[in-house]
């Protein structure tokens, strides 16, 4: 309701409610006044149907008019408690608002000592407590999957986080960070700077780096402009820059993909993975123990 800018809405919809509820009651009222005398004969209302099917007009049951009763009656009092009738809060002042935080707060004095008690433990220590990775596998279902994998594998684009090979390094601190304060790649676009051709030709030459099968002469080619556009963020080797979250090219691992095609990709438009950041959301006790959970699984 608190969304209407005029309270006319207020007032009307009270208004409509309160007609519908009056109209309902004078009308079921009226259908109950009539009761079943025996021995009367019901009145046809002109149906008929299989020959000899006829539509009467009998009095409605007394538990039929009862009910209706009942609810309107009903109807009354569930207004008169909850909100309900426009900007009127209740008789009992319950909101949703306040249901899902009495709640909150209810599963907060429940778990709250439980993630307290791993929270001044170091997460190299936790990382080999099967009750605080039980916990952090839990956790780590509910919050990262759908990004990470249940088996936090990864996919394309997301880190496998059960791997040696880290954007931003695998030490507790680095793991703890990226999940508390979430992490934003920066690899610009080059498809404006550079042609089609030497984007080709820098492509090949990233192979090279890790050993894969190119085109030897274009990456030749391609070795000048990593090294003046490239070299600042991928390193010399192409071995990268966790500080920069630049990803090692001279590794048989690819965030996102290895062919020519992606690293193609990759380069003319770059790439920008965002891990978001789960400090406010989760609280640090629980991303603790969540960061002793996966520094857990690559060890
Ligand atoms: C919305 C998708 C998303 C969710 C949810 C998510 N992540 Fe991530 N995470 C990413 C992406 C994308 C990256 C890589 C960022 C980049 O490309 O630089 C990443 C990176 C990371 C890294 C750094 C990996 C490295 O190689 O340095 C860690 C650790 C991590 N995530 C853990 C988690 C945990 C634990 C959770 C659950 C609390 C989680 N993530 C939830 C998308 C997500
Ligand atoms: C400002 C730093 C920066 C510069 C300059 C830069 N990159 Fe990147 N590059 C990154 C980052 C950060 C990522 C990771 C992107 C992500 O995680 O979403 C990345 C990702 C990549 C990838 C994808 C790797 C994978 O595993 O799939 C390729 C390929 C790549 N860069 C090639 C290049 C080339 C070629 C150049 C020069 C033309 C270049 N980069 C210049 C920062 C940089």
């Amino acid at each position: 309701m608190a969304d209407f800018t005029s309270a006319f809405w207020d007032w009307f919809i009270i208004a409509l409610t309160l007609l519908s509820i009056i109209g309902l009651l004078i009308f079921t009222l009226k259908v109950g006044a009539r009761k079943f005398v025996p021995g009367e004969k019901a009145e046809s209302m002109g149906h008929v149907w299989d020959e000899d099917l006829h539509e009467l007009n009998n009095p409605a049951p007394r538990w039929w008019y009862l009910g209706f009763i009942i609810s309107i009656f009903w109807g009354i009092l569930y207004l008169f408690l909850y909100p309900g009738l426009g900007s009127f809060s209740g008789y009992l002042g319950w909101s949703q608002i306040a249901q899902y935080e009495e709640e909150i707060a209810q599963a907060k004095q429940t778990f709250g000592p439980i993630f307290d008690e791993f929270k001044n433990e170091k997460i190299e220590d936790l990382a080999r407590n099967p009750k605080a990775l039980l916990v952090g596998q839990r956790l780590f279902s509910t919050y990262c999957t759908t990004c990470h994998g249940s088996d936090a594998r990864g996919a394309r684009g997301y880190p496998n986080l059960t791997d040696n090979d880290w954007l931003y390094g695998g030490d507790s601190v680095a793991i703890k960070t990226s999940i508390m304060k979430g992490r934003q790649a920066a690899m610009p676009p080059w498809g404006s700077l550079l042609k089609d051709a030497e984007i080709h030709a820098v492509a090949e030459y990233i192979r090279t780096l890790g050993g894969l099968s190119a085109d030897d002469s274009l990456a030749a080619k391609g070795k000048a402009n990593y090294s003046q556009y490239c070299m600042v963020c991928h390193g010399a080797n192409g071995e990268g820059n966790p500080a920069l979250g630049s990803p090692n090219l001279a590794d048989d691992i690819w965030l996102y993909g290895g062919s020519s095609k992606k690293i193609i990709e990759s380069i003319k438009d770059g790439r920008n993975g965002l891990m978001p950041p789960h400090e406010n959301f989760l609280g640090e006790a629980k991303v603790h123990i969540l960061a002793a959970y996966v520094y857990s699984l690559s060890r």
